[in-house]
């Protein structure tokens, strides 16, 4: 969701390749070329949706199966928040990873990927204040104000909306590049607070939240280096 969709985007080395769909003509050796590689890239394209799906599904299979452990809730809302965080870190991933890599079709993932992280951290809210706090939208507020760690990732939460809103090519056209992609800096405000909420609910061990705040900053500190480098 940090980057316009890449139909709607050049094939530099930054931006990667088109993202609209590869049309091939009936006839000739280019054509079926291009077929192949249009096959391809649907496969990739599934590989990359099962994955992203796949934590939710195996989360619902162990709900049902009743293999949640003894705190099945606790679980269920952590299990969603941390999928989630790691999903918008794999978002933040891709663009280094297409340039280091030199495989700018990569990109084409991020909003996906991106869309996929919303979905987790959206269930994780629903979990925690249906499952958790019986929809006492009262208690959530409370929650709000009282509890920094859920003023953290409210307010990623609150601007994870607007992003996962625009994500669509018509949004693009509807807002303008420039004035989308100043929109979706927000990712690198979003992260940041999601790392900062996993921090600050750690009450013993901050390994873990540490060692996601350490992806974050190489992530943050590659598109630094890069946009000073690229001056
Ligand atoms: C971008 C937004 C968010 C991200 C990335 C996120 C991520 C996380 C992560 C990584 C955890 C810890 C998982 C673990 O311990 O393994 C967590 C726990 C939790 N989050 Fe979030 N979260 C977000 C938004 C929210 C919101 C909006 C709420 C509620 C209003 C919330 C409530 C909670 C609660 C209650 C826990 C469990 C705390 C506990 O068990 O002690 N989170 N979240």
């Amino acid at each position: 969701m940090n980057r316009p969709p890449q139909s709607l985007r050049d094939s530099s080395p930054r931006g990667g390749a088109s993202n609209a769909p590869t049309r091939s003509s009936p006839s000739g050796g280019g054509g079926a070329k291009r077929r192949r590689g249009s096959a391809r890239d649907n496969l990739v394209y599934a590989a990359v949706w099962l994955a992203c799906a796949a934590p939710l599904a195996w989360l619902a299979f162990r709900a049902f199966t009743g293999d949640l452990g003894v705190n099945p809730i606790e679980t269920l809302v952590r299990q969603l928040g941390v999928w989630g965080l790691r999903l918008l870190l794999v978002g933040l991933a891709v663009t280094p990873a297409a340039v280091i890599l030199k495989k700018p079709r990569l990109v084409r993932f991020r909003r996906t990927i991106g869309l996929f992280a919303f979905a987790y951290v959206t269930l994780h809210l629903f979990s925690y204040i249906g499952v958790d706090l019986y929809f006492d939208f009262g208690q959530l507020v409370k929650d709000i104000l009282k509890r920094p760690f859920i003023t953290l990732g409210m307010a990623a939460f609150v601007m994870l909306v607007p992003l996962a809103v625009t994500s669509t090519n018509g949004w693009v056209i509807r807002m303008g590049r420039a004035a989308w992609s100043r929109l979706h800096w927000l990712i690198y405000v979003i992260v940041p607070l999601g790392v900062a909420h996993y921090y600050l609910l750690v009450k013993a061990d901050h390994r873990p939240p540490l060692v996601y705040a350490a992806i974050l900053a190489a992530l943050l500190g590659w598109r630094a280096w890069r946009k000073l480098a690229t001056r």
